[in-house]
């Protein structure tokens, strides 16, 4: 902590000079989580609160898809990404050319896209969803059928909590496929009294050797409503220690895959694009306008 001090300090000073805040997801690092964020979050919790903030500029400390819609649902405000290379593999593994020929092959079955895709991507599709409302979402088209992307294992998942059928694409998160269930089972025998917790990116044998199933937030309120004595959370790896500084009686079992693209968010890029107000994310606006749409719509069934 000493050591980041001087960042800190001179990242706070310069938001309050440039009317900024900082939104950070639950994967970023804990001096950034603890020491600089104004509000930290889910996916979900990151696009609700984006629309709440009467900032003139707001860092995205997390990645690209996440900045873009906090762009999208604050089209007049500065919007800034410290690393543009901060990608995802979920995102980048479906474009919207790949949309519009699962419409063609599925006329008339709504399209719900997870927010971890591109504008473009956005723009394409019926409504968004994230891990922390998708199954509100897919119900509340009201039809037998829908098509889920980009993430198979979010799909597959969403598929075991509701009726309607769900075609799923072919996408995957370089961090959650790597979780296999004999990891799981290999830590239930080395630890007694093993509560697991899972994020739904997760292959499915993971989330069957799990004890509960959630988005990154609902694993924060897990852990903080039923104080378990020690936990797994099956996820990014700086989840576990931002959750652990608040949570001091829970042991925390640290099975560790870093996601190299919100690693790539550092205090010295956050202060860098806090003095110079770049890099900033950028819409064409006729992509922003359907992408909004598409953001706007999830946000009504369940922000
Ligand atoms: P949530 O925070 O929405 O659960 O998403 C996890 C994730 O992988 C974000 O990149
Ligand atoms: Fe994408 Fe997975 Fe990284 Fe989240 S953890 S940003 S889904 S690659």
């Amino acid at each position: 902590w000493p050591f980041h001090a001087p960042l800190v300090h001179e990242i706070n000073r310069l938001k309050r000079e440039r009317n900024a805040v900082i939104l950070a997801h639950n994967y970023q690092t804990p001096e950034i989580f603890h020491g600089v964020a104004d509000i930290v979050g889910d996916s979900l919790a990151l696009a609700a609160k984006a629309t709440q903030t009467d900032a003139d500029v707001i860092v995205l400390a997390g990645v690209h898809f996440m900045a873009e819609t906090a762009k999208l649902l604050n089209p007049a405000k500065t919007v800034l990404i410290p690393d543009t290379g901060a990608g995802c593999s979920l995102a980048e593994s479906i474009t919207a050319a790949d949309v519009r020929l699962l419409r063609e092959r599925y006329p008339g079955v709504p399209v719900v896209a997870y927010v971890n895709t591109s504008a473009e991507v956005k723009a394409e599709v019926d409504i968004c969803c994230t891990s922390g409302n998708a199954v509100e979402v897919v119900e509340s088209l009201g039809t037998p059928r829908v098509i889920m992307l980009p993430d198979e294992y979010l799909a597959k998942y969403v598929a075991t909590q509701t009726s309607v059928e769900i075609i799923a694409w072919k996408g995957h998160c370089e961090v959650h496929e790597r979780f296999t269930g004999d990891e799981i089972r290999e830590f239930r025998g080395r630890f007694d009294e093993l509560v697991v917790i899972a994020h739904p990116e997760c292959p499915p044998d993971v989330l069957e050797a799990a004890d509960f199933v959630g988005s990154t937030a609902r694993m924060v309120d897990f852990v903080a409503d039923r104080r378990p004595p020690r936990v797994l959370m099956v996820t990014e790896c700086s989840m576990s220690d931002n959750v652990a500084a608040a949570s001091p009686e829970t042991e925390f079992v640290r099975p560790c895959n870093l996601c190299p693209h919100m690693k790539k968010i550092t205090l010295a890029n956050i202060l860098e694009s806090l003095r110079t107000l770049e890099p900033q994310v950028s819409i064409a606006p006729e992509v922003a306008e359907r992408a909004r749409r598409s953001v706007e719509r999830m946000l009504a069934v369940k922000p």
